[in-house]
């Protein structure tokens, strides 16, 4: 079986997600988190996680969704935190990739949801562009575990996330032709810090790059990591669900 780390399984994508789920369990992927990222989106992961045996669900706020931020977040999250099917706190992190970011908020809304977090013994899921820095230096003070979801970094950081408890998340870029870089983090790290993600509708991997993905697509995405491995693609479903029942608490499902 596989499970699928971090998607968004959202209204606002699909016209039909009874029909994703059903693709997803003809594909052995049997569980997926999806993760919200703004008031709208997480209220959604909370009706979603009630209404589908495999969708798990994460709630946060996002870096670049805080254009109506009030101090009512926190207070939100941490009265729908306890929810049994509520598996971590995300998608939450830095991003510095436009020009008109307010470091300052995203720096104190980002600490804000990992003290929550550490409150709660809640993993995390992260999302970080263009602000690796800043993202490890803030993480290194916190021993939270979770997962660092589409990573872009070199080696070198992701052994230094796996160091202070993070695993590594794996997505649709790693069929690429050009991804050079990720392939190269994929064959150096060990597959026991690598976890499985689509981002969908997002990153789809070949054979459907650019178009709408979803988490049915799983398979390609630990085929591709077989072939880099040198490991069957058994092994690999093996191992990272292995991880990711190491990171989230599942409550034994
Ligand atoms: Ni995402």
């Amino acid at each position: 079986m596989f499970i699928d780390n971090h998607c968004h399984v959202l209204g606002e994508y699909y016209d039909n997600i009874d029909e994703v789920i059903k693709k997803c369990k003809a594909a052995k992927v049997e569980k997926i988190i999806v993760s919200g990222t703004n008031i709208k989106t997480n209220r959604e992961v909370l009706e979603l996680v009630n209404k589908y045996d495999i969708v798990y669900g994460t709630i946060g706020f996002h870096p670049t969704e805080l254009d109506d931020f009030t101090d009512t977040y926190f207070a939100w999250l941490e009265a729908n935190i306890n929810n049994k099917k509520i598996i971590g706190i995300g998608e939450i992190g830095l991003d510095y990739h436009y020009d008109n970011t307010d470091k300052e908020l995203q720096i104190m809304v980002f600490k804000r949801q990992l003290d929550i977090a550490k409150k709660y013994h809640k993993s995390v899921i992260i999302h970080s562009r263009d602000s690796t820095r800043d993202t490890y230096n803030i993480l290194k003070d916190y021993k939270l575990s979770g997962v660092i979801h589409c990573f872009s970094g070199s080696v070198e950081m992701a052994r230094e996330f796996i160091k202070i408890g993070y695993y590594i998340g794996i997505g649709g870029i790693i069929t690429y032709k050009n991804a050079k870089n990720i392939k190269e983090v994929v064959k150096e790290i060990p597959l026991s810090y690598i976890l499985l993600e689509t981002d969908s509708p997002y990153l789809a991997p070949e054979p459907y790059r650019g178009k709408e993905n979803n988490p049915s697509n799983i398979p390609l995405i630990a085929e591709a990591i077989s072939g880099i491995k040198s490991v069957s693609i058994t092994e690999v479903a093996a191992v990272t669900t292995a991880n990711s029942r190491a990171v989230f608490d599942f409550f034994n499902k």
